[in-house]
């Protein structure tokens, strides 16, 4: 794709606006909209990090901009690389055939009662090679960096077994040593109860919580545990049960949450003090009450209902209004979001749920990057942090979203190297 210049330090200049994103993280309510614009900007990076950011007079005349390599992006606008703090990365194979059944009128859940579905997915992760299954993914991971994503979160919840769930995390592990974008492991063998254990779903619990928790915390293969709480998969009595175990091993928290019934999940990651908790389609206003002033992430994914056909998207004006922390992530996977792209997750984002672009845009960089426990280094453009950074081929940051379903990434940088450039396609 590119050769990766190996540059010490750079001068990124003559953007027309730089969103740098400081200030105080995560950002909730009004705050949500401060994005930190800079206009004619430019930024010095040095040793991977950001030495210099500000107005571009100022910053081309410092001493050390001279002998940085230029980088001129003649109007363009440049932000920080996306954070996408829930996908799925690892999977075997697309279920384009359930779409197509989902068009003809089979919902979701009808799908996955006849092991379609998640189901569907397990059997055939079971029987691919870890080499299979990384050769995928870094063809997943080279997209992601084109679309501007320099940080992501990847599960695992396909394999529902011992072997299979420690191949995808640690062929994450392997591809997060072995390519630019950083990966954030999640260890979600609660996804669904596996066949083998249908109708002793509590069996799986406690497998779940007494050994391969234990054994994910040990060879540390991740750094949070998610479950899957919802109708058809774990309740939350079930939930807790594993939550809590995890959270006894020292992981973090993740919780998916009231995606398709309304079950108390999301009253659960606040009881957990969960990280995030992400979907919350079904959410009641009781439940933002409680939300409002946890520091739990609310990660809306608006991809799936696009994706399902589903008119009701989550209520990101009632949870930005109440001041609760409101991340946005694609949920990159084969059954209900197979998008990559978070600027189209910006665009679905804009328009059905009413997220302003400085909003949407917030809540896909320092928000996410919260909800991961890296917004001190990476998710915003300041002094100190990491050169992650995005640049689009617009003048204006609000038509990111708005050129809806193209790609306009010019440029990716992860700790100030090159991993994508469009420049350097042609
Ligand atoms: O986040 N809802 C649970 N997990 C995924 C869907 C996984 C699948 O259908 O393969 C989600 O939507
Ligand atoms: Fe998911």
């Amino acid at each position: 794709m590119h050769s990766p210049r190996a540059q010490n330090s750079w001068l990124i200049t003559n953007c027309s606006e730089i969103l740098s994103l400081r200030g105080k993280a995560p950002k909730r309510g009004h705050n949500l909209s401060d994005i930190g614009l800079i206009r004619d900007g430019a930024m010095l990076v040095r040793e991977g990090r950001i030495a210099a950011i500000g107005p571009r007079r100022r910053i081309e005349a410092l001493r050390d901009a001279r002998r940085a390599h230029k980088l001129d992006m003649n109007g363009r606008v440049v932000l920080p690389g996306f954070v996408d703090s829930h996908t799925h990365l690892i999977f075997a194979a697309s279920r384009a055939a359930e779409y197509e059944q989902r068009i003809g009128g089979a919902t979701y859940e009808q799908i996955a009662r006849a092991d379609g579905g998640i189901v569907n997915s397990v059997l055939r992760l079971r029987k691919s090679s870890s080499a299979d299954l990384k050769s995928r993914a870094r063809t997943h991971l080279a997209r992601f960096a084109a679309h501007g994503t320099t940080t992501m979160e990847a599960k695992s919840g396909y394999g529902l077994d011992w072997e299979s769930e420690r191949k995808i995390l640690v062929a994450l592990r392997e591809l997060g040593n072995e390519q630019p974008v950083e990966i954030v492991r999640t260890f979600l063998g609660a996804h669904v109860v596996p066949p083998e254990f249908r109708s002793r779903a509590d069996a799986y619990v406690e497998l779940l919580c007494r050994e391969w928790i234990p054994k994910v915390a040990a060879e540390n293969l991740a750094e949070f545990c998610d479950v899957y709480c919802d109708r058809g998969a774990f309740t939350v009595a079930q939930s807790r049960r594993i939550l809590t175990a995890a959270r006894a091993c020292g992981l973090g928290l993740r919780v998916h949450a009231e995606q398709l019934a309304r079950t108390g999940a999301a009253r659960l990651a606040v009881e957990l003090n969960a990280a995030s908790a992400d979907h919350l389609e079904k959410l009641n206003a009781a439940d933002i009450r409680a939300l409002e002033k946890s520091n739990v992430t609310c990660t809306l994914l608006p991809g799936c209902c696009f994706h399902l056909g589903l008119a009701h998207y989550g209520p990101a004006r009632k949870l930005i209004d109440a001041g609760a922390i409101v991340g946005l992530a694609t949920d990159f996977n084969p059954g209900t979001s197979p998008t990559l792209s978070m600027p189209m997750i910006l665009s679905l984002a804009c328009t059905q749920m009413r997220m302003t672009p400085a909003e949407a845009i917030a809540a896909a960089t320092i928000n996410a990057a919260y909800s991961l426990g890296r917004h001190d280094r990476t998710g915003s453009l300041e002094v100190g942090k990491f050169a992650d950074l995005a640049v689009f081929d617009v003048a204006d940051y609000r038509e990111i979203p708005y050129y809806f379903g193209v790609n306009h990434c010019w440029l990716t940088m992860k700790r100030g190297r090159i991993i994508y450039s469009r420049a350097a396609q042609h």
